[in-house]
């Protein structure tokens, strides 16, 4: 597939920078800039920014050729002068950088205040509430689209329900009032992942977190909330014909797919949910079982003193992650069903190889940032919409077409 390519709509020094290129996911994200085709990169001018200059010239000579042309730009996360710079110089900031709750809110302030446009994987709802309150407004002035949770969490849960959405519309005509992912995933950890979800267990915001609509605009929350309460009991579905236990990632994409709801205007009756499948029969029913007591125990067990330090002792650190292998070797699949008012059902799928936290989620946010940079013409309401925005509402079909172009699949409306 070709896909036209048309500037961003800020002419800058550089397309698209990546910040917290020395990190675990950031190193994946030059090396996926470093192998795009060589016509785009001929075009395309794009830079490697962190906080030490030393480590980010060797992710670059580590890249090869395709990395040659990159500059690099030394800015510490906390440093306000620095980051405005960069904001300044770029059409688009591609952010990897975290615990985005320490080190992200100084960048997505300069993106905000310079018209920049950006990205990120951050899985932080809190946090990006927070950024929501801060700055939405001055976000609109500027004309920046700030859009958090360009990775696995939550592109494949975002537009699968968006693509569900619009299937219903066009298959049958009618309101979707309901869409369910069950998902299935092989894949590591990231030290930095853990330090992220552990920076949140520690502090004060770590309440906000079973907040269902925490990432909603003002006034778009249903009253009686009770019907999307995250699921805590595993259940034998009928439409997946398989139990199902509550997935751990489901508090926050269930977050941003109710806010792209909202932004989209699904209708007022609409309802996400999302699990894991564990598979049928007995020894399934059994498996789910100790699977939702785990979950549970380990929800409290997280708060008792000193696990959070042992944790930090097993587990890996900031800036390591699964082997090669392993991340070559990792899979996701969302299996959707998505259901109308008067009961017309609709399936769908959203499928890649690939370990999710690194393989996937760097090509779902490069491709964001692509998105950004070279399609800005095509994406959804581009003149009028800015502000913090999700996949779905910022970057739409244009992300979907190119997630498909580079091998995603994303499927709706199988019957
Ligand atoms: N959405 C998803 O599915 C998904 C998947 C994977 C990861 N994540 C999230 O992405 C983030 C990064 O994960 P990771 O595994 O790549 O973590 P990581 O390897 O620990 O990388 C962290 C990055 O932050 C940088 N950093 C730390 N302190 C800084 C400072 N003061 N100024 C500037 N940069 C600073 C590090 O720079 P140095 O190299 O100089 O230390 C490094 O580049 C985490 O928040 C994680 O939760 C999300």
């Amino acid at each position: 597939m070709v896909i036209k390519t048309v500037k961003s709509n800020v002419a800058r020094k550089y397309d698209v920078v990546l910040y917290g290129a020395t990190g675990f996911v950031g190193r994946q994200t030059v090396a996926y800039f470093a192998k795009l085709p060589a016509a785009l990169q001929r075009q395309l001018r794009w830079a490697i920014a962190g906080r030490s200059a030393g480590k980010l010239q060797e992710v670059k000579t580590a890249c090869g050729a395709g990395a040659r042309n990159a500059d690099v730009i030394v800015a510490d996360a906390l440093d306000v002068a620095a980051l405005n710079e960069l904001a300044k110089n770029t059409a688009v900031v591609l952010s990897t950088a975290g615990p985005f709750a320490i080190f992200g809110s100084e960048l997505v302030a300069a993106c905000v205040r310079n018209g920049t446009h950006y990205v990120d994987i951050t899985g932080e709802t809190p946090w990006v509430r927070e950024m929501i309150e801060q700055y939405q407004d001055q976000a609109v002035k500027t004309g920046a689209r700030i859009i958090p949770f360009c990775g696995f969490d939550s592109v494949p849960s975002d537009l699968g329900a968006w693509l569900m959405t619009q299937a219903m519309q066009a298959q049958h005509g009618e309101e979707c009032v309901s869409v369910k992912s069950a998902v299935s995933m092989r894949g590591g950890v990231n030290g930095g992942t853990l330090a992220s979800g552990l920076n949140m267990l520690a502090s004060d915001a770590v309440k906000d977190f079973a907040q269902p609509f925490l990432l909603n605009p003002k006034g778009t929350q249903p009253k009686d909330k009770s019907a999307h309460e995250d699921p805590v009991l595993p259940v034998n579905d009928p439409d997946f014909r398989a139990w199902l236990v509550p997935f751990v990632m489901g508090p926050i994409n269930t977050r941003v797919v109710r806010r792209s709801a909202a932004l989209l205007g699904y209708g007022k009756n609409f309802h996400y949910q999302e699990y894991m499948r564990i598979g049928k029969g007995p020894i399934a029913a059994a498996a789910a079982a100790s699977f939702s007591l785990g979950m549970a125990s380990s929800k409290l067990m997280v708060k008792l003193p000193g696990v959070k330090q042992v944790t930090e002792k097993l587990m890996p650190g900031p800036g390591q992650g699964p082997s090669e292998s392993a991340m070559n070797n990792g899979s996701y699949r969302c299996e959707l069903v998505a259901k109308s008012a008067s009961g017309k059902m609709l399936r769908g799928k959203i499928a890649d190889s690939g370990d999710p936290g690194n393989r996937a989620t760097t090509k779902m946010v490069c491709e964001s940032a692509l998105c950004l940079a070279l399609q800005f013409d095509e994406l959804p309401d581009a003149a009028g919409s800015a502000g913090f925005l999700t996949p779905a509402s910022g970057l739409g079909d244009v992300l979907v077409e190119r997630l498909r172009a580079a091998g995603m699949t994303l499927e709706a409306g199988i019957k």
